[in-house]
Parts: structure tokens; sequence; C-alpha cells
């Protein structure tokens, strides 16, 4: 590639990412939204009504996160951060912290982040590793009640669009690694790198999604397995 500018690389990751390192994914069997109505636990609408069923729910997920280590697919992709020669950006559907653990750093938390919590009285973000209740108070303006996870919820306006949208305009060659391609705007995503002239979409899933028709390579397999070879190619012929 001497002399070139170097292809730029957009990642989309999504659940499947952190399936192998005992995270739940959201849908099919034993997937969180199995036990859970998603309007239940996962609305603005829900934690208006139900605030302590929400709390309890992201609760256990942000224990879990306890209980969990990067695996693989997550190294592979801090390894293709650090080596790879031109622009990268690595945006994340997933609320774990695994991706960071690993030792990521361009990475885009679109749906937020168990690990951080959200005054909406006044608007500071703060890392939390505890329990949330309804009774906690901001560590900031000191007003109890007024917390909420920082996670993005249905009806929602998912974080750094605007980021994302300019990396879409550009990319070179866009990565998909274990997404059911059903909730937008990510969903959508492949179709617009495409439609801006994005000419590698390749998708890594245990099989074909809904959005499959958008790539121009499938890799099916496990996330462990597939991506750490993907990266190798991609370093070998960068
Ligand atoms: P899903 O649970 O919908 O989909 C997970 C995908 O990963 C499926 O297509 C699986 O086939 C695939 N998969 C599972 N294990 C895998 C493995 N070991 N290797 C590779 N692929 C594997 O999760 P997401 O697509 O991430 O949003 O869900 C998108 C959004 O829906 C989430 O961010 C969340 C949820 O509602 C919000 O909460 C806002």
């Amino acid at each position: 590639m001497a002399g070139l500018t170097h292809p730029s690389l957009v990642i989309l990751s999504g659940a499947g990412l952190s399936a192998e390192s005992g995270v739940a994914t959201f849908r099919g069997a034993d997937g969180l939204w199995e036990g859970h109505r998603i309007e239940d636990v996962a609305t603005p609408e829900a934690f208006k009504t139900q605030p302590e069923l929400v709390h309890r729910f992201y609760n256990m997920r942000r224990a879990s996160l306890k209980t969990v280590e990067p695996n693989a697919a997550h190294d592979a992709l801090v390894r293709l951060e650090r080596e790879w020669p031109g622009p990268f950006l690595h945006i994340t559907q997933n609320v774990d912290d695994l991706n960071e653990r690993a030792g990521a750093r361009k990475l885009l938390h679109m749906h937020g982040q168990l690990r951080q919590v959200r005054c909406t009285w006044c608007r500071a973000v703060l890392t939390w590793d505890g329990d949330l209740e309804t009774s906690s108070a901001c560590p900031e303006c000191a007003r109890a009640g007024k917390l909420r996870p920082d996670i993005v919820w249905f009806g929602e306006m998912p974080y750094y669009i605007d980021e994302i949208m300019r990396a879409l305009e550009t990319v070179d060659i866009f990565l998909c690694i274990g997404t059911s391609g059903v909730v937008y705007p990510a969903a959508g995503f492949a179709r617009l790198a495409a439609e801006h002239g994005c000419a590698r979409l390749i998708e890594m899933n245990l099989e074909r999604t809904g959005i499959s028709d958008h790539f121009t390579e499938q890799r099916h397999g496990a996330a462990t397995v597939v991506v750490p070879a993907l990266v190798g190619e991609l370093l070998s012929a960068s």
C-alpha cells in the first residue's frame, strides 16, 4: 500500500461478539429478550412506570460483567485497531465493557454502557459499578431518584450518530460482527456504506441474517474463530 492512501475500516459489532465470553445475546433461544418483554425493561415508559424492575434488570447485567472476560475476537479487533495503517473506527451496539478491557480505544458505544449511569436532572454521566436503586443520589448534584442506566432504550436516539454517518461516507472496508440486523439505525449501516461507495462489506455471524444481502462477503462461524482469521488476512494484505 506504500504511496497510496490507506483504506479506511469501520466495524459494527453486536451481541454475537461477546457471546463466547458468556454475555447473553438478545434474540433466539436463551436470549435476554426471551425472559423479558422489551417494553417492560428497555423503554423510557417502562422506567417511568416500573423503575424498580428496570433497575433490577440492568443491575443483574452490570453485576454479571464481573464474571466475564474478553475473548479472542475482542483481542483480534484490538490488534486490528493497533496495526491497521488507515482510519479505523469500531462502533459497538454492545453495552458491556469487554472491548475496552481488551484494550480498544477507537470505540463508540452507540447504545450506551452498563458501567455508566446518567443523571436526568444535571445531565452528569458517571461510572457506576454497583447496583442502582430508585433512591440512589447523584454524586454531582446530590438529587435522589434522578439516575438512570446510560443505556439507549427503544424509542431513544442512539449516541454518536453524526460521527458514525461521517465514517460511513468514506469507509472502504465495512465489517459487521455478530448482529442480527433487526434494530435500526445500526441495521442500515451496511446499506448506507454501500450507497456511499464502500466496495467490500463482510458479514461475520453464525448464520445468514435479514441484512446479509447488503454484504459482498460472508464468514459463517463463531466470532472467536472467524474474526481472528479475518484480522490476520486483512493485516497481511495491508
Ligand atoms: P441479537 O441478540 O439480536 O443478535 C446476535 C447475533 O449474533 C445473532 O445474529 C447470532 O446469530 C449472532 N451470534 C451469536 N453467537 C455468535 C458467535 N459466537 N459468533 C458470531 N455470531 C454470533 O443482538 P444484536 O444484533 O447485538 O439494543 O442486537 C441489537 C440490539 O438489540 C442491541 O444492541 C440491543 C437489542 O435490543 C438495545 O438495547 C438498544
